[in-house]
């Protein structure tokens, strides 16, 4: 059921994958993810080390001999050095079988993938940027959509628009992401051309992922009007919860804060306290839109069958429309 070519190309059952979650996609979170029949996903930047990194890959290794990935986000003008050399180095010698890349192109190193037989997925908030990742020989690109938690693009284009275009400009499969957290999601995306989708903030509100219980509380409790834009004035939107501190950004922003000033509350290490300490006000907590889909805290594994099931569900009730009509 719901085999497609992601699957296919991932080796995964459902095409479901839990992208990278700054802070949060530890072996935990993922191992889960890719047992339950997805692609569990890994962020690299959350280990602060070449080390550390290594020692997560092989706690996943241990936790699942299921397919997974390994997320690698590369924003330079965020993050003080390029740690992209790096996490590639672990990459190779650790044989991680899958990479989604976000951030810019990951062009220099696609052949040192392909010649290792590495899948590469590249995540990406436009049309223009998805035709890119094609061209240089990317296996699948994710599209997410102006929804998304994490980074939307500039461009402001909701999932609704920005899937079929991407479907129909490019011939390699896709992942949809951004507004997507249960069962209607999953087969609209697939209705509008995808593949597979990309949850992120969806996966926040489960046990396994390592985030303080008053955040998950808060990604229950939150309606799809609870998050907001910022970081526009510094060409690299993002999408997070409505706080102090996106509000406090947003003030900076509208009078011409440099990028130095802006790191003084965007700075990522803030983000690690605030998830660890459950502090909903003094850091950017990235949040999709469709946090005001989520009812309750779930494991993995339910949240991944429940679409499953469900999906099938709404099928059925859409041929039999289809077919009938509206039942009296
Ligand atoms: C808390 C959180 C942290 C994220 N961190 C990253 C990250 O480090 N790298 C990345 O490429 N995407 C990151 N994302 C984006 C997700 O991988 C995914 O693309 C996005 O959440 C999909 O949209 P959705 O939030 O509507 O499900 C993050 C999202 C959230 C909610």
């Amino acid at each position: 059921m719901f085999e497609t070519r992601i699957t296919q190309l991932l080796g995964i059952k459902y095409p479901i994958i839990q992208g990278g979650l700054q802070w949060l996609a530890t072996a935990q979170l993922a191992s889960a993810v890719s047992e339950a029949g997805g692609l569990g996903i890994i962020s690299s930047l959350s280990s602060p080390n070449e080390g550390a990194l290594r020692m997560e890959i092989r706690r996943m290794k241990e936790m699942t001999k299921k397919p997974f990935g390994i997320n690698l986000s590369m924003l330079p003008e965020l993050t003080k050095g390029d740690r992209t050399e790096e996490i590639l180095k672990v990459i190779l010698e650790e044989g991680v079988p899958i990479v989604e890349t976000s951030g810019r192109s990951p062009e220099p190193f696609v052949q040192i993938l392909k010649r290792q037989g590495i899948k590469l997925i590249h995540k990406a908030p436009s049309v223009r940027f998805a035709r890119k990742a094609e061209s240089i020989g990317a296996d699948a690109v994710t599209i997410v959509g102006f929804e998304c938690g994490g980074h939307p693009g500039m461009d402001d284009v909701t999932s609704l628009v920005l899937i079929p275009r991407a479907a129909e400009s490019i011939r390699i499969p896709i992942i949809a992401g951004g507004g997507i957290a249960d069962a209607r999601g999953f087969l609209a995306a697939l209705a509008l051309g995808a593949e597979g989708v990309v949850m992120g903030t969806r996966f926040v509100a489960t046990h396994e992922c390592p985030a303080h219980p008053r955040i998950k509380e808060w990604f229950v409790k939150a309606r799809e009007t609870d998050t907001m834009v910022i970081q526009r004035s510094i060409r690299n939107a993002a999408r997070v919860i409505k706080n102090k501190a996106a509000e406090k950004t947003l003030l900076m922003e509208e009078r011409g804060a440099s990028l130095e000033e802006l790191l003084t509350v965007i700075s990522g290490q803030m983000g690690l306290k605030a998830l660890q300490e459950g502090d909903l006000e003094g850091a950017l907590i990235a949040c999709g839109q469709c946090v005001g889909l989520i009812h309750g805290i779930k494991s993995v594994k339910e949240v991944i069958e429940e679409i499953i099931q469900n999906a099938q569900s709404i099928l059925k009730k859409l041929n039999s429309i289809c077919e009938e009509g509206p039942k009296r």
